[in-house]
């Protein structure tokens, strides 16, 4: 007798998808059968990328590895617990570089309980991956600097065109418009 599939959500925003929480991914695959990766709202964060464009980074990334079979990627805009519940989640994971990612996670995992969702799993970065943000990202791809150590190289290209930069080019931010996006 086949067992239904095992299934974890990963959400975020993702603005955009690195190479941490692909490692994140990764160790979620080694529990459960599959990992559906959730571009969420954050009513905190004014993105850099479209929901869509966010959409397309993370599964390039996935498919660049071959986990693109046992990796879904979606968009959601409302609640995770009623997404959860709606899509057969039996687990939602997050990743943690340090204890100020606990501090920050811990409530929501609480939260997220609360309102009928699942549990939640804190997986450890490696320490490869602990210093890597996607804000440290955007920060780097608006000087030019190179990123691909750090996000997919399809990744890094969409992040340079949003940003009006280049590898190894400095940006005119007054010309690009970008000095007040986070
Ligand atoms: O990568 P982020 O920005 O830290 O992710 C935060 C995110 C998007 C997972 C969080 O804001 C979220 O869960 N948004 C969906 C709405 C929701 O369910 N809120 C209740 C839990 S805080």
């Amino acid at each position: 007798m086949k067992s239904t599939p095992t299934r974890a959500l990963f959400p975020g925003s993702f603005d955009p998808f690195t190479l941490g929480h692909l490692e994140i991914v990764r160790q979620a695959l080694a529990f459960v059968d599959q990992v559906v990766v959730a571009i969420a709202v954050n009513t905190a964060k004014k993105p850099l990328l479209s929901g869509e464009e966010r959409q397309v980074a993370a599964t390039q990334t996935l498919q660049a590895v071959g986990l693109g079979d046992r990796v879904e990627v979606v968009q959601i805009s409302g609640l995770l617990a009623d997404f959860c519940v709606a899509n057969h989640i039996d687990v939602i994971v997050k990743g943690l570089r340090n204890a100020a990612d606990f501090t920050y996670e811990a409530p929501m995992a609480t939260v997220n309980q609360d309102l009928g969702g699942p549990g939640t799993v804190f997986i450890p970065s490696s320490p490869q991956w602990a210093h890597i943000s996607s804000s440290l990202v955007k920060e780097l791809a608006r000087y030019g600097a190179n990123i691909t150590q750090m996000v997919e190289d399809k990744t890094a290209q969409m992040l340079y065109r949003a940003l009006g930069t280049s590898p190894g080019a400095a940006p005119d931010l007054a010309q690009t418009g970008q000095q007040e996006r986070k």
